[in-house]
């Protein structure tokens, strides 16, 4: 099965629990309540939200253990819905401009970068986004992969509102990789 997750209303795995295959719009139509203390990731990449029907803010969660909500960086334990990350392969590449609609500097990267501003962006603005390749990426809005998180898919995004942000601050990127 390549997407399988159990989502436990308990820490560390106790408590009512919502086994999903795929996308999950909504997890009180389940009968589960919105909310989610652990969770385990059999296999694939999710992007959980803490709102129903794929609203509000974004959490990466990679094939693992989450015992707590804090692992997934999160500050509370609302959870609403879900949808899984497409892969397709292992190229990974990323175009990332300062400009809105590819304007302005770019810079483009293949592998993790903890810290946009200390190797070549002199500003926090990442306005718009070009993803090649086969691999999705997760935008943190702080270094070293803390803080708010974004995911990008392979496509253009001309603006950060595409991203479903409320500013361009990005400071950090990584790939997801763990999704077998
Ligand atoms: C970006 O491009 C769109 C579509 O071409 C255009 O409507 C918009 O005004 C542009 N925005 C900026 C800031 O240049
Ligand atoms: C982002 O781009 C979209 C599509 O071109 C446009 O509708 C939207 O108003 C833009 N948002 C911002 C914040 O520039």
């Amino acid at each position: 099965c390549p997407f399988y997750s159990v989502f436990y209303e308990g820490r560390c795995f106790t408590g009512k629990c919502l086994e999903v295959y795929g996308d999950c719009d909504n997890f009180q139509d389940r009968g589960f309540m919105n909310r989610v203390n652990s969770i385990r990731v059999e296999s694939g990449a999710w992007i959980c939200y803490d709102h129903p029907d794929f609203r509000g803010q974004q959490y990466i969660l990679e094939r693992g253990e989450y015992p707590e909500f804090q692992r997934w960086n999160a500050h509370n334990d609302h959870m609403g819905s879900c949808r899984t990350i497409r892969m397709h392969g292992e190229r990974y590449r990323i175009e990332l401009f300062e400009g809105t609609n590819f304007s302005g500097q770019c810079v483009e990267f293949c592998d993790d970068c903890p810290f946009l501003q200390g190797r070549c962006f002199t500003s926090n603005c990442i306005s718009s986004i070009r993803v090649y390749g086969d691999g999705a990426w997760v935008l943190y809005e702080e270094p070293n992969y803390r803080g708010r998180m974004y995911i990008v898919e392979r496509g253009n995004y001309c603006n950060f509102s595409e991203w479903h942000a409320q500013n361009p601050n990005i400071q950090s990127i990584r790939r997801v990789v763990n999704y077998f």
